[in-house]
């Protein structure tokens, strides 16, 4: 199901949080929307989701219109057929594992073969042998898990993310990227994400949206968004980004200490060194520019370096 919102506002009292915002989110896609915080982001799926009115625009579901302030349209959330996982899980503390994942079905009186279909989604997300727990006796990947299986149990169009793995372990988190990628492919459901953490952006998305102040600021591919970004905004946003004045970047990876052809060199300070494992991160100072680098090699602090910039691959705003 492909979600188009259309001419968007949304103020809550007076103060406008999103202004004219146009957005398109592909049919089966896996769409993330990165912004800082305030943005709009929460307000954005909930707006889709039918828990939040628009102040002006229209939403559309391929080409059924489900909001439209002109035309006093406004589906209800339950009509809506689209799944919400939450930062917080937002399970009822008094339900069983099975009851939780039973409880949208029950709520829109769709309870044939209730247990098969409650079992199924359990299974998807590898709790069968919890569905007689409660919340408080899961840890907290695995009521993530559960928030899951209740979003999916309903076979929505899409599932709307709102920063669901925040509250997890770095671990439990790499783990639950790749199950949440694998599920929502494989149901072939629309996802929308919502994230702080660009590195979660870049590795699950088909398609980032940059925001800033409700509006958006560049959208793409996140390896477009990465190397191409169109706004110091979104460069100094995603990655780590080196600046050569305040109209120009390169990442990290376009500059090298070997001496190298064809490329610009600038003679800099070694200010700190990181190990990370297979690398160092080196911290420089360019005549008063703070760059950031990765080396093979160890260097101490106080070094003087040359470094050697791929022409190419320096990015330049107008
Ligand atoms: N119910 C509300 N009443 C008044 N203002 C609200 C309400 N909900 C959100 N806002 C305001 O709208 C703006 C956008 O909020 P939103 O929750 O959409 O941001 P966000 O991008 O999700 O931020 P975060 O990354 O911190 O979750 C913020 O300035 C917030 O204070
Ligand atoms: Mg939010």
């Amino acid at each position: 199901m492909k979600i188009t919102m259309k001419h968007i506002f949304k103020s809550y009292d007076k103060a406008e949080v999103i202004r004219d915002l146009n957005l398109e989110l592909e049919d089966q896609a896996f769409t993330t929307l990165l912004g800082p915080s305030g943005c709009g982001k929460t307000t954005i799926l909930r707006m889709i989701a039918g828990l939040e009115n628009p102040t002006g625009g229209e939403i559309f579901f391929d080409d059924v219109c489900v909001f439209s302030s002109e035309k006093k349209i406004n589906v209800p959330p339950e009509k809506r057929n689209i799944g919400f996982v939450f930062q917080d899980f937002a399970l009822w503390p008094h339900l069983s594992v099975f009851e939780n994942v039973a409880f949208g079905l029950r709520a829109r009186k769709d309870t044939a073969d209730l247990e098969k279909r409650v079992m199924e989604a359990l299974a998807a997300v590898q709790l069968s042998d919890f569905r007689n727990r409660y919340p408080s006796q899961l840890s907290g990947g695995q009521q993530q898990r559960v928030g899951f299986a209740r979003a999916i149990v309903t076979k929505p169009d899409c599932i709307l993310f709102d920063e669901p793995l925040s509250a997890l372990d770095a671990i439990l988190r790499d783990e639950m990227r790749v199950e949440i990628k694998r599920l929502t492919g494989e149901m072939g459901v629309t996802a929308v994400f919502v994230t702080h953490d660009q590195m979660e952006a870049m590795s699950m998305s088909d398609r980032i949206i940059v925001l800033n102040q409700g509006l958006i600021e560049q959208e793409g591919a996140p390896e477009d968004i990465y190397q191409k970004p169109a706004t110091p905004f979104t460069a100094k946003f995603i990655g780590k980004s080196n600046w050569l004045g305040n109209q120009a970047m390169f990442r990290p990876e376009a500059a090298s200490l070997k001496k190298t052809e064809g490329c610009r060199t600038y003679p800099a300070v070694v200010t700190g060194v990181q190990f990370l494992g297979e690398n160092y991160q080196l911290f420089l100072d360019a005549d008063g520019k703070q760059w950031t680098m990765e080396s093979p090699e160890k260097y101490q602090t106080g070094t003087n370096v040359s470094v050697y910039i791929n022409e190419d691959k320096i990015v330049t705003f107008q």
